[in-house]
Parts: C-alpha cells; structure tokens; sequence
C-alpha cells in the first residue's frame, strides 16, 4: 500500500525512514516532484525504474541536500562548476559530473558520470538530510507521461506502486531542472530550465548543446518521448499576437479542443468548439501550470491541445523545449 504523507517534520521523518530502508518515496522539489531512492544502493534504484517503467539506459538525477557533499560522489570539480553550484546551489540546476563508483550503475545507467543536483526546496532538503543518504529521483511521472508538479499527480500515477509520497503542494516552477555537461569545456546546456542560459552565461562561458538527427542523444533521456499529454498537441507559430490569434481561431473552427495561450493572444476567444480556455500572465505562470494543463485535459477527455510560441530566450527557451516536445502539430 502507498502511504499518503503530510510534510510535517513526522511526515518527513517516516519519508526518511523509508528512503533509508530501500524503499521509493515521491517527494517536492521547487521544478516538479521526484520518484526518490536510495542512490548508494542499486535494489533500491532499480525499484524506481520498474515503478516508472522507465527505459533502464536514461540516468537518474542525484539529489543532496549540502553543497559539500558533491565532492564525496564524483571526482573532479571544475573551477568553473564550482562557481556555478556556488551561485545557484540550492536551486532548479543538475550539473553533470565523472560519478564515484558508490553510485549505483542503475542511477548513471552504466555511464562514467553523475547528474547531481542540492533542490532548494525546504521538503526536499529536509528529507535528504533526514535520510543521510544521496537521493536518487527522476521525474514523478509514469514514463512518458508530463511530470507530476502535484502530490495528486504522483498520487494517480503511482498509488500501488512505490512506498510513499510526500505531500509538500505545488511546485514552483513546474518545470524541470537545467541540466549542465560539466565535464566538457566550455560547459555544454543540455536540457534548458529555470536557470536560464542567460543567467549562467553571465557568469562562465556556456554552450548550447545542438544535437544534429543522427548524432548519439547527449543526454539520454533526450530521444525518449517526454512531457507529452493522450491529448494531440497543434503549436501555433508567428511572430505577431493577432497572426497566432487569427490561426488559434481557424483551429478552433475546425477541432474540438482546448486552449491555453498567454492573455493578450487568448482573450475573449469564443467559439463553441473551445471545450476548455486558459490563459497565462507571465512564461513563469505558463511554466508553473503548462503539466498541470495537460493532465487535467487528459482527465478530461481532450483530443486536442492548442499552444502558442513564446520567444526563445530567458525562460521561453525551457518552455519552448517542452513544448515542441509535446506537440505533434507545428504550423
Ligand atoms: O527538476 C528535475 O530535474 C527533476 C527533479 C525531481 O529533480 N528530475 C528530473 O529527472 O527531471 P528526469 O530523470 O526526468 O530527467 C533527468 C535528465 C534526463 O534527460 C537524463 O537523461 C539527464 O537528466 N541525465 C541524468 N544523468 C545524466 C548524465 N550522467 N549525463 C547526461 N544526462 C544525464
Ligand atoms: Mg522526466
């Protein structure tokens, strides 16, 4: 049975217990919930695999909760990542690193290296520290699936399957963390996040990884399918407010769908065939609630989901990523 925890320090506390014991527990981060075990200790990390039917050659992100503690798990620190993980340490940034053999083979897939992250959420760290161990998590979402960003998301997906999962509310991003290849010079961007490549170009002289089709993913989990609802996902593009509006409107002439798009582009959007309409403030207010939008219309019975560009640049980056990830129409 999977229990269902408050973040309490007794909820925190019994979370610990389980995560020392072996066992699978989903918890908060301030990007989206983590599927957590025990990073030392491979039966555990396996268990996490088999709950999230996850394909065993994607690696998993290890979780601590003192910056000092990144030194005991990989070998060599750059100058420059230590820079990094100063500045934004605690916070929504994985950095990957050549892994110490204690880690086990099933969190870094059988790779040379690390992906560590220190989560600034207060939940998370409490938990890690209570626990005494480095944490293994992925995502809390069925393989697949968009990443759980609520207790009730990982509570549908995993109710059977893992031990525990921690209540601690939403998650402030709702966006995954930025992962960073540390060990390449300069440090390469493999998957945008929260920490946006301009705040880290600011500081070190960073790449943005370019995968041309047949190059080999650099991040694993970069070629299996992600964030992607049931529901068909059309992107609109165009550099103008009213060109997305004037092609949202022809789409929804034609499909029964559901729409969310940024206030100035969706406002007063009548068509009867818009079952659901939704409209962000802010790329941050997208970010927090673009997952959540996709499980509800999935709950819903949606077939069709319409969104619209945002510029590439700060936090659009991240959410474009996503977003052109999800979709399965861009026009
Ligand atoms: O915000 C987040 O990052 C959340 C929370 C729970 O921390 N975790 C998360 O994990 O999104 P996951 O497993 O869904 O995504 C981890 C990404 C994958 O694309 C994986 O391939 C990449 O990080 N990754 C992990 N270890 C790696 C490594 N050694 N080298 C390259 N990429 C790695
Ligand atoms: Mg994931």
């Amino acid at each position: 049975m999977t229990k269902l925890l408050q973040a309490t320090a007794e909820g925190i506390k019994v979370a610990a217990e389980i995560l020392r014991s072996g066992g699978v527990v989903g918890f908060p981060t301030e990007t989206v919930y983590g599927l957590g075990a025990n990073a030392l200790s491979d039966d555990a990390v396996q268990k996490i695999f088999a709950a999230k039917q996850r394909p065993t050659d994607n690696p998993l992100i290890v979780h601590i909760a003192n910056i000092n503690e990144a030194a005991t798990l990989v070998y060599e620190i750059p100058e420059t990542v230590e820079f990094l993980m100063k500045t934004f340490w605690p916070g929504p940034l994985s950095i990957v690193l050549r892994a110490r053999p204690q880690i086990s083979k099933y969190a870094t897939a059988g790779l040379d290296t690390v992906a560590l992250r220190f989560p600034a959420h207060d939940v998370a760290q409490q938990l890690i520290t209570a626990a005494g161990i480095p944490i293994a998590a992925p995502s809390a979402n069925l393989s697949g699936k968009p990443s759980g960003t609520l207790a009730k998301h990982v509570w549908r997906d995993f109710d059977g399957r893992i031990d525990a999962v921690l209540d601690g509310g939403a998650c402030e991003f709702g966006l995954e963390s930025t992962v960073l290849d540390g060990t390449s010079n300069p440090i390469r961007l493999l998957r945008p996040g929260s920490i946006t490549y301009e705040m880290l170009a600011a500081h070190v002289p960073i790449e943005i990884a370019e995968r041309k089709p047949n190059d080999r993913p650099l991040s694993p989990g970069t070629k299996h399918p992600h964030y992607k609802p049931k529901a068909e996902v059309i992107l609109v593009t165009g550099d103008k407010f009213t060109l997305m509006r004037e092609k949202i409107v022809a789409l929804t002439r034609q499909y029964d769908c559901a729409v969310f798009g940024l206030i100035e582009v969706v406002s007063g959007l009548q068509t009867n065939k818009v079952t659901k309409l939704a409209a962000y403030q802010s790329l941050e207010d997208l970010g927090e609630n673009l997952y959540s939008f996709f499980r509800e219309c999935d709950e819903e019975g949606i077939k069709y989901i319409i969104l619209h560009e945002v510029p590439q640049s700060g936090l659009g980056l991240a959410l474009m990523n996503r977003m052109q990830k999800a979709a399965n129409i861009i026009c």
